[in-house]
């Protein structure tokens, strides 16, 4: 009998072992928490499709905020819900929006102890639920929008957001919002852009959070998962147009994609665990069939290790929590 000369299992052999020769390393700061903040409501309202995650009352919002502080997580995302959408998504733009708001109340609590940014797209506030304003023929009208997105950015900023993120997938945003901010007096607003980012049957449960009723789909803006070289386009269009980090967008089903965008750039990267990929996992977990934990760790780990440097997660909290007393 031949005895194995390699033998990889010794460096698995216990956890001590297994902890020294770990490669991917998750920290708090790494993760940023994206929350919902609904105009109106005074208390939060859970979402059905999104167990443990809430549509804040301003109140609850700062709460949350200063827990995901405490908890030391890196960042916070910030999604406004209006009462009342229009064609033209008004409330996003509107100093006194509930985006806009809301912005101002987490910076009032946690000041710059974490980065906050703000969505920067009109979907949330539009009756149609498209990113951008239409045309007459009912099409997302791509220059119209930048308009409404360079108003949107300088009052995030006014707001005193840290970050803006353009998720609306239109040419030329990040340019035309970095040029706004700038002649603003903001060059220090940093732009977080959804640089990859695909038509996804994953936002599903985002529709919830959100409150959207989108007619038709997003596929004339937002990427075909089936196309690769698409995501090396955009995010070099991105960095040109001044991007201070990319991001790809789903995370678990463009992992590939991840660890392309590492290897073209030398900014940041960020990858958005989003909505489905988090309800999946609740899902699953709560019928017993993987334990939640270990799962949603798992799907961390696998994001960072193919190169996303900061992960956009809803479990960023608690997951911070997690890692804090796993090293
Ligand atoms: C657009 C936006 C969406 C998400 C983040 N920003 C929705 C979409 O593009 O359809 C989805 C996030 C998630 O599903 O968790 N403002």
């Amino acid at each position: 009998m031949a005895f194995p000369t390699d033998r990889p299992r010794r460096l698995r052999v216990n956890q001590a072992v297994r902890r020294l020769v770990e490669e991917t390393k998750l920290a708090p700061s790494e993760l940023v928490l994206p929350m919902f903040v609904k105009e109106g409501l005074t208390e939060p309202r859970p979402l059905s499709a999104m167990p443990g995650v809430v549509q804040h009352s301003r109140e609850s919002l700062r709460k949350a905020a200063a827990e995901a502080v405490r908890a030391g997580v890196g960042g916070i995302m910030l999604f406004g819900v209006p009462l009342e959408k229009d064609p033209e998504g008004s409330g996003g733009l509107d100093e006194n929006g509930i985006l806009n708001v809301a912005i101002r109340d987490v910076i009032s609590e946690v000041g710059d102890a974490t980065v906050v940014m703000g969505d920067l797209c009109l979907d949330e506030f539009t009756s149609h639920g498209h990113c951008g304003v239409l045309d007459a023929q009912g099409r997302v009208d791509n220059d119209a929008t930048l308009e409404s997105y360079a108003t949107m950015a300088v009052a995030q900023a006014d707001a005193g957001v840290h970050m803006v993120g353009p998720s609306g997938m239109m040419d030329g945003q990040v340019g035309v919002i970095r040029q706004s901010l700038d002649a603003a007096g903001y060059q220090d607003v940093g732009i977080l852009a959804y640089a990859a980012k695909y038509a996804s049957a994953f936002y599903g449960p985002f529709r919830e959070a959100v409150e959207s009723s989108l007619e038709g789909d997003r596929r004339t803006y937002q990427q075909d998962p089936a196309n690769f070289r698409d995501a090396l386009r955009e995010v070099a269009l991105d960095v040109e147009e001044g991007a201070d980090i990319v991001m790809v967008k789903p995370a678990l089903t463009n992992l590939d994609v991840i660890a392309a965008v590492r290897a073209a750039v030398t900014i940041p990267v960020a990858a958005y665990q989003i909505s489905g990929e988090y309800a999946m996992v609740e899902a699953a977990a709560a019928n017993g069939w993987v334990d939640r934990e270990r799962a949603l760790l798992e799907t961390l780990t696998s994001i960072r290790r193919a190169g996303a440097q900061i992960i956009l997660t809803y479990w960023a909290t608690e997951a911070a929590a997690l890692l804090r007393s796993r090293y």
